[in-house]
């Protein structure tokens, strides 16, 4: 079957077009069993696609594929595999429009907050990686002067890649164009609630890589992710998702002895010192919490330590920056604030919040429902920031993934950067202070991944990025990690005497 490859602005019309399909061998194909799911835009609640529900017989066909192009795709020089990806990026940048409405259908993302950027992102990260194809460089090792001794990259050959749905372009793209760019193929598992955008980037990309060595398969965890995992041609499994299903990946593909790079939940800190510049600050919350989508993000913000001093300050005026937001339909471009993604992290979030007021804390709801008819069936949830809580109650230790937060008095620094690390999570975390003694400790000191003084960037292409304790194993979107994560190095000695 083939899809008009234009761009189509109406995501409507592209999601029902995409309907029922996955792409498998450069081909758009149903699942072999014909099964299929409903994928539903959260913000209406109504279905917007089907997608294949892909089983085992889907994995093997799209591992198959994938291994019997990668030989050829290895032999090609790095640089014009470097070249075929930056490619991909500028054919991704001229759909940004396309990309971000379609994501926006699928996961209730906010187009003018949210999606649009997230598939501007996307176009950005082919494009870096696409220039790193000569980075692929051994070493030379004086080991015997009658020798000559090196190091090779050599990709790994398939590898497995599982992705969620809160940034499912742009998380896919951290972990493939790393990956092509190094020779590999891929096989790709959409998150279950947004397989749609992805397809799209698939479909796309395949216009310029040769047939197999980008397939894109959709399912769930059990039938379709866990049979990838399992698949005896993919050598290395890289996953995004949370802790517990973390941990069954990393358990199967031990059996297999294959490494895997995990990115899991967080709980990151936010330290606001006694001096902090408190507009800043706030701002920093504001868009550290991510509650333009949602709180849906692994490095948000979720625990603010406030300095006792500018604490009911520093809420007031979180309160009231987060009760401006507007929230509504993910497609309009005054909407600040879209949907949670599914049915069942609506109820995660609300028990939560349940759970937060039942322990008695202060709470702000804020922002307010929308009340456009056609957004009734919507799973829209009011952002909450919470006061009053210890950093050892529920709603501090757990990810929460929703647009909720504790704000936490503290009196002192030594106070603040022991609770801030006492946490099973380690993938972010952010100082706000003036004094740059402080700062340099702290960056020291606190037990993240990525440590930020002063703002709250996203990940960057090109700066290593990947947590330490619960939040996982490995560092994504730097040169290091294509060539610590997606190749092996072999050492090669010609003994000339
Ligand atoms: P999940 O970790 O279950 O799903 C992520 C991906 O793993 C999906 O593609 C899913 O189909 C796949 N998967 C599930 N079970 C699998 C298995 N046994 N073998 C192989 N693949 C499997 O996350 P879910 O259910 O979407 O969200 C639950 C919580 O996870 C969220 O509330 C949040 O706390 C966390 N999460 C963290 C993310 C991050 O960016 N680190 C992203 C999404 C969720
Ligand atoms: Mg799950």
């Amino acid at each position: 079957m083939t899809i008009a490859i234009e761009p189509v602005t109406d995501p409507h019309a592209l999601a029902a077009a995409l309907s029922g399909r996955m792409l498998i061998d450069g081909a758009l194909v149903p699942a072999v069993s014909g099964r299929t799911y409903a994928v539903i835009n959260p913000a209406t609640g109504q279905t917007i696609a089907t997608a294949p529900f892909g089983e085992a017989a889907d994995v093997e066909a799209a591992v198959a594929s994938a291994a019997a192009a990668q030989k050829a795709w290895a032999k090609l020089p790095a640089r014009r595999r470097g070249a075929l990806v930056a490619e991909c990026g500028r054919l991704l940048a001229g759909r940004v429009e396309e990309l971000g409405r379609l994501v926006a259908l699928e996961t209730g993302k906010a187009l003018r907050t949210e999606s649009r950027g997230e598939a501007s992102v996307l176009a950005d990260v082919f494009t870096f990686f696409g220039g790193l194809g000569s980075e692929l460089k051994g070493e030379t090792i004086p080991f015997d002067p009658a020798m000559l001794t090196v190091t090779l990259r050599e990709p790994i050959g398939v590898i497995g890649a599982i992705i969620p749905w809160n940034a499912p372009m742009m998380l896919m793209a951290m972990k493939i164009a790393p990956a092509l760019v190094a020779g590999n193929a891929v096989v790709v598992k959409a998150a279950e609630e947004a397989p749609l955008a992805v397809l799209r980037v698939a479909q796309v990309m395949n216009t310029v890589l040769p047939k197999g060595v980008f397939n894109l398969i959709t399912g769930f965890g059990p039938e379709c992710g866990a049979p990838l995992v399992a698949a005896p041609a993919v050598r290395k499994i890289t996953f995004t998702g949370s802790v517990e299903t973390g941990r069954a990946v990393y358990r199967a593909a031990a059996d297999k002895l294959i490494p895997v790079t995990l990115e899991l939940g967080g709980k990151s800190p936010m330290i606001v010192m006694a001096d902090a510049d408190l507009d800043r600050a706030v701002a920093g919350a504001v868009a550290g919490m991510r509650f333009t989508r949602q709180g849906q993000s692994c490095t948000a913000s979720s625990r603010i330590f406030v300095h006792d001093s500018i604490h009911d300050a520093f809420v007031d005026r979180l309160a009231a920056a987060v009760d401006r937001m507007v929230m509504g339909d993910p497609l309009d471009e005054r909407t600040d604030i879209g949907a949670i993604v599914s049915k069942s992290q609506h109820e995660r979030v609300c028990g939560y919040i349940e759970a937060g007021r039942a322990a008695g804390a202060g709470v702000r709801a804020c922002s307010a429902l929308p009340d456009d008819p056609a957004l009734a069936g919507g799973l829209f949830v009011r952002p909450h920031v919470f006061t009053g809580l210890g950093n050892d109650s529920r709603l501090a230790r757990e990810e929460i993934f929703g647009p909720v937060c504790c704000v936490i008095r503290f009196r002192d620094y030594e106070e603040a950067i022991a609770a801030a690390n006492d946490s099973d999570y380690g993938l972010a975390a952010t100082l706000w202070t003036r004094d740059l003694k402080t700062a340099l400790d702290a960056a020291h000191r606190l037990e993240a991944g990525f440590v930020q003084v002063n703002q709250n960037l996203v990940v960057q292409p090109s700066l290593s990025y990947g947590g330490i304790k619960q939040s996982g194993l490995g560092k994504e979107a730097s040169l290091e990690a294509m060539l610590e994560h997606f190749t092996h190095k072999k050492t090669v000695i010609l003994n000339m005497t």
